[in-house]
C-alpha cells in the first residue's frame, strides 16, 4: 500500500536513523514549509504577513543515547548528502532548547524532508520546527509554538548567522496545531502583526463562485548572495526607521509617507516598499474576507513589481513566471520568502 507523502517522510527518517546510528526511533516530528502569500521583506519592520503552511514537511526521528552508548554528544544525519550545512540549524536548536533550561538528553537525529531547500519556501524553520519539537518529545518537555517560535528564530540568528525575521518560524510552528480538531485551519492562511505577534487565521475563498487556488513555482535559482544581499537590505529597512525618527518603518503612519522622498534614493527605494508593502497585506486580507479574488490577485502583482523594482530582491526567472502567469491569465503572482532566486506563488480562479 502507498503511503501519503508525508507518512513516507516519516519513514524514511526512522529509516535513516536506523542505517546510521543502528537505533529505532524514541520519538519522530514533523513540520510544514510554508508560502509567503503576500507581505514579504516586512516582517523585521514590524508589517504584518499573510504565510500558510504548504503539505511539504519535514520529519525528524530522534534515539536517545543510553548510557552504555559510547557518544555523548549529539549525531545528526540527513537526506541531504554532500551539504552539512543544514546542522547548523539543528545543533543551534539542541543549544538553545538546553541554554532555556530544558533537559535534553544527547541525541541521534536523523532528517528526511520533501521541503525543497533554497526555495523561498522556509526549509530551514521547517527543520528548526521539527528538531525542536522531536526534541521537546524525547526530553518529555513540552512548550507553546509562540515559544518554538521565539527559540527557533534566535536558534536561526545566533547559530546560522541569518538575521531573519518571526514570520516563517512563527507560520510553521502555528499552521498545523489545532489540525487535529480542525482540520480546515491547516488550510488556512496566517495573519501575523510582527510588531506585536498577534495572529488570527484567515480562511481561504473556497467554493464557488469565487474559489481561489495557490500555486506554488520553485524556479529552481538558488544565489548564492542570498545572505548578504538579505542582512543588506534588512540594514537599509533599519537605516530608514532610524532617518525617519521610528522604532519599526511599518509604524510610519500614512500622513508622513511623504517624508521617504527626503531619504537618500536608495535607502528611499526600500522604504516605499515596506510601507505600500503593508497597506498592500491589509488589503489583501480585506479583499480575501470579501471573497474579491480579482483585487487580491491585482496585489500579488503590485507586491511583485515592488520587490522587484524597490527592494530589488527578484531574479529574471522569477520575473519570467510572473509574466508568464499574467499572460496566462492568472488573477497575480509575485516572487514569495526572501528572493534572490526560489519560488513564486500564484492565484489562480479554481
Ligand atoms: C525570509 C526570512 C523571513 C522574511 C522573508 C521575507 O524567509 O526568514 O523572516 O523576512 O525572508 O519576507
Amino acid at each position: 500500500m502507498a503511503l501519503p507523502a508525508s507518512d513516507a517522510c516519516g519513514a524514511r527518517a526512522r529509516l535513516l536513523l536506523r542505517a546510521c546510528f543502528g537505533r529505532e526511533a524514541d520519538a519522530c516530528a514533523s513540520a510544514p514549509g510554508r508560502v509567503n502569500l503576500i507581505g514579504d521583506h516586512i516582517d523585521y519592520a514590524g508589517g504584518p504577513v499573510l504565510p500558510m503552511a504548504i503539505a511539504a514537511r519535514t520529519h525528524v526521528a530522534v534515539a536517545r543515547m543510553t548510557e552504555s552508548s559510547a557518544a555523548s554528544r549529539d549525531e545528526f544525519a540527513s537526506e541531504w548528502s554532500g551539504d552539512a550545512g543544514w546542522m547548523r540549524y539543528a545543533q543551534g536548536v539542541l543549544i538553545e532548547l538546553r541554554a532555556a533550561g530544558i533537559a535534553v538528553p544527547p541525541l541521534a537525529l536523523a532528517v528526511a524532508s520533501d521541503v525543497p531547500v533554497g526555495a523561498g519556501l522556509s526549509s530551514s524553520a521547517a527543520l528548526e520546527v521539527a528538531v525542536a519539537r522531536a526534541a521537546l518529545a524525547a526530553a518529555s518537555a513540552s512548550l507553546t509554538p509562540r515559544e518554538i517560535a521565539l527559540l527557533c528564530q534566535r536558534a536561526e540568528h545566533v547559530h546560522a548567522g541569518t538575521p531573519c525575521g518571526i514570520m516563517d518560524q512563527w507560520c510553521v510552528a502555528h499552521a498545523d496545531v489545532d489540525a487535529a480538531d480542525d482540520p480546515a485551519s491547516a488550510s488556512a492562511a496566517i495573519l501575523l502583526d510582527c510588531a506585536t505577534l498577534a495572529w488570527e487565521r484567515v480562511e481561504l475563498p473556497r467554493g464557488l463562485p469565487r474559489e481561489l487556488a495557490i500555486e506554488v513555482v520553485d524556479s529552481g535559482v538558488r544565489h548564492a548572495l542570498r545572505d548578504g544581499g538579505y542582512a543588506a537590505r534588512r540594514a537599509d529597512v533599519e537605516e530608514a526607521a532610524r532617518l525617519l525618527g521610528v522604532a519599526l518603518l511599518a509604524e510610519l503612519p500614512r500622513e508622513r509617507w511623504n517624508e521617504i522622498d527626503a531619504l537618500p534614493p536608495r535607502i528611499a527605494r526600500r522604504a516605499r516598499h515596506v510601507v505600500r508593502e503593508c497597506a498592500r497585506v491589509r488589503e489583501a486580507v480585506a479583499a480575501l474576507r470579501a471573497r474579491d479574488i480579482a483585487r487580491f490577485g491585482a496585489l500579488l502583482f503590485e507586491s511583485h513589481a515592488s520587490l522587484r523594482d524597490d527592494f530589488d530582491v527578484s531574479t529574471p526567472e522569477l520575473d519570467a513566471i510572473v509574466e508568464r502567469a499574467r499572460a496566462d491569465g492568472a488573477l497575480g503572482a509575485r516572487m514569495t520568502g526572501g528572493g534572490f532566486g526560489g519560488s513564486a506563488v500564484i492565484a489562480r480562479s479554481a
